[in-house]
Order: structure tokens, then sequence, then C-alpha cells
């Protein structure tokens, strides 16, 4: 992803669009969240923390200095959705000494502006990474300097994905409809590059059925009340990513989950996405044969409502929440360090990030 769409799609208020707009069919389900599992999340905690402040003060506050902001994009401190206290979030340079942890974003690093004075004992440096290994840039000196990963893969110390399925509460409500529908296949893509395999799947797709495109690739901006229209007036999105690695699932995927489309996936392999989400809440391509066999498929549960709307079934029980932009990363690493005080280093930054097999599941 391109820094300017990170910054667009997280600094986003997500305005409750299914609660005010277009409604019709109607679809009743009932409320039980009893036992579910965290679809993305489960493996760091069983809810996202909220209220990462320094509201509630306490003798184990930790510094967590964020050295710069990641694509050099601000973002606030004060979310009252966070639920952790104790987390003194500042871009002081002069607590250095005393920060339990340094934020170090990968895009921004410039060798020569890290940290000059000692690194304090109890201090952890902090990788963290918004791109998949396809778009960041691999820096040899990066090995041997940091304790401490944070990112959209699963096996990072510090889990931030960019997006995932919370158990929905009492006072979410239940989602009783889906938003009408005006146009069957959507897609909003600013990054066009033929070599792309969604680019290449996209051409021979749109052979079969119409896709209504928008975005940047078409020298449109599209504004963030533009996007939320488009998600919720399509039946389908397609949430094709930009490069394919294990995890790699991004908001591409989750927002039109929260809006009420049914994403048509490419990506990792479709085993790799049932850990972040119901089997049966999006499309795969790999599902079918070739592009052809999909419109198909569309077309078919275009006709088909009842069978269309088994792909809200999971709104029973679940709603899709996205990542905030880098307040996700930091307050989770407060979370993290809260509970894990150990020491620790990470020593080959670059096999793991690069050259693990990123195409398993
Ligand atoms: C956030 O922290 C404050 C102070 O500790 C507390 O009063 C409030 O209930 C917390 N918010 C949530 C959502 O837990
Ligand atoms: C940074 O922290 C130092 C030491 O606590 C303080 O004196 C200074 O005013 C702070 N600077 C800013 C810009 O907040
Ligand atoms: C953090 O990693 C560095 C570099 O490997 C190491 O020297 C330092 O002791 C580690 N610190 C902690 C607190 O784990
Ligand atoms: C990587 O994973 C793919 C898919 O599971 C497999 O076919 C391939 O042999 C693996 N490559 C390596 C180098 O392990």
């Amino acid at each position: 992803m391109s820094s300017s769409v990170w910054k667009s799609v997280y600094v986003r208020i997500v305005v409750g669009v299914l609660g005010v707009t277009l409604f019709s069919w109607p679809v009743f389900f009932t409320y039980n969240s009893e036992s579910l599992p965290t679809y993305g999340l489960s493996l760091i905690s069983p809810k996202p923390p909220a209220n990462c402040s320094r509201v509630g003060k306490d003798e184990d506050e930790l510094i967590i200095l964020i050295w710069m902001w990641p694509f050099g994009s601000k973002f606030g401190f004060s979310y009252a959705h966070y639920d952790i206290t104790g987390c003194h979030l500042t871009t002081n340079k002069t607590l250095y000494s005393k920060a339990h942890a340094v934020m170090i974003h990968h895009r921004n690093i410039l060798l020569k502006t890290l940290p000059k004075e000692p690194r304090p004992y109890f201090q952890k440096w902090v990788w963290y990474n918004l791109e998949s290994p396809t778009n960041t840039r691999k820096s040899p000196a990066l090995n041997d300097l940091f304790n401490l990963t944070c990112s959209y893969r699963r096996d990072s110390d510090v889990l931030t994905p960019y997006g995932s399925l919370v158990p929905i509460s009492e006072e979410d409500g239940l989602f009783t409809r889906v938003p009408m529908k005006e146009r069957l296949v959507c897609w909003i893509v600013s990054n066009w590059n033929s070599r792309y395999k969604r680019i290449q799947y996209y051409n021979e797709l749109k052979k079969h059925i119409e896709i209504k495109t928008y975005g940047r690739a078409f020298g449109e901006y599209i504004s963030n009340d533009k996007y939320i229209e488009i998600m919720t007036s399509c039946k389908f999105y397609l949430s094709f990513e930009n490069s394919i690695h294990k995890d790699y699932i991004t908001e591409k995927f989750f927002r039109p989950m929260e809006y009420g489309a049914v994403p048509v996936v490419l990506g990792p392999p479709r085993q790799n996405y049932e850990i972040h989400a119901p089997g049966h809440a999006f499309i795969h391509v790999d599902d079918f044969p070739s592009p052809k066999e999909l419109a198909e498929r569309l077309k078919h549960l275009d006709q088909h409502t009842d069978e269309y709307m088994d792909f809200f079934e999971w709104r029973n029980s679940f709603k899709a929440v996205s990542g905030r932009f880098g307040l996700e990363q930091t307050c989770r690493t407060c979370h993290y360090l809260k509970k894990q005080k150990r020491y620790q280093v990470f020593r080959d930054l670059n096999k793991w990030f690069w050259d693990t097999n990123v195409t398993n599941p």
C-alpha cells in the first residue's frame, strides 16, 4: 500500500452507515457471542486493547517513544476506544533515556537519524512495518538492532492486523439489514501495475462481467464519503491485494466487510484467510478454475438473493473493525510490554521478513 492510502484509510472515523442509509432486504439475526473465536487477534489478546493513554497513571507507567511518524503522518494519542492505561506515548526525544520502548517505522529508517546515545538496559527497540515484503526495501544494516517486531504477520511479537473480526456486544445492536445495492461488482484501485497479478486477473474478469471501477488509477480521487457509498451500494467488492504474502490481508478485505459488501479476494490462499475470517464471509478467486467461472458465480448470486444473503451470516456474531493507523502499533506494543518484560533480541530481521516462505498459509 502506498503511504497516502494508509493515511486515508486509517485517519477516517468509522461512520455507522449501516444504521442510517439505504435499506432493503431485511434479515434478522439472533445475538449470540458466547465462546466465539476472535479472528486475527486471538493470538495476542482476546479483545483489542482500548484506552491506550496516560489516563490512570501509575507506578508502572511505560514510556513509548515514537521516534518518527510513520510515513511522516501524525496520529492522535487520545482514543477512548483503547483500554490500556499507564502508557505515556510521546514523540519527545529528550525522553529517550527513560523510554521503555522506541518505535521505529521501517519506511522512515535512516541509519544516521537513529538514536545515538547508548540504549538503556531496559529499553526495547521496536521495528514496525505497515507494508508487505514486496513493498519494503531490504536493509542488511537492520539485523541485530531490534528487540521486537510489530507487523501484520501473525508471527510478529506484536501482532497488528489491518483489521479483525470481533464478537458483537449488546450495545452494537444487531445487524438486521444489508444496505440497498445498486451495483454488482466494484473495485477501487490506485496503483495500476500490469505486472501485478490482480491487474491480469481483472483484465480477464471484466470480459465476462461488468465491473464498476473507481480510484486514482482512473484519475479519480475518492473521498471517504464516496468510499463508504461505494462499499455499501455494491454487492461484491474486489479485495485484490497488490502483492501476495502470508497474512497480508489488508483494509481492502476488512472495510467492505465493515460496510456491507462481499469481498472477492485475491491474495494468500483461502486457508490463510480463514484464520482471519469465517470461510463463508468471502469469495476467493482460487475457488474457481478461471475468471469466467467466477463471473458466472457472481451473476448467479445476483439472481439468488437468499444465497447472496448467506455471506452475511457471520454478522450474526461478529463485526469487522479496522486497525488505527500508528496508534494500533503503538498501543499494542505498550500492551505487550505491560505483560512481557523479559529480555529479547531480534537477530535476523531480513531472513524473517523477506526469506520466510511467504506463500505458505
Ligand atoms: C478508559 O480509561 C478510563 C480511566 O481509567 C476509564 O474510566 C474508562 O472506563 C476506560 N474506557 C474504557 C472503554 O474502558
Ligand atoms: C520534552 O521533555 C522535556 C523533559 O521532560 C521537557 O522539558 C520538554 O519541555 C519537552 N518538550 C516538549 C516539546 O514537550
Ligand atoms: C535489545 O536488543 C539489543 C540488540 O540486540 C540488545 O543489545 C539489548 O540488550 C536488548 N535489550 C533488551 C531489553 O532486551
Ligand atoms: C513454499 O510454499 C509453496 C506452497 O506451499 C511450496 O510449493 C514451495 O515448495 C515452498 N518453497 C520453499 C522454498 O519452501
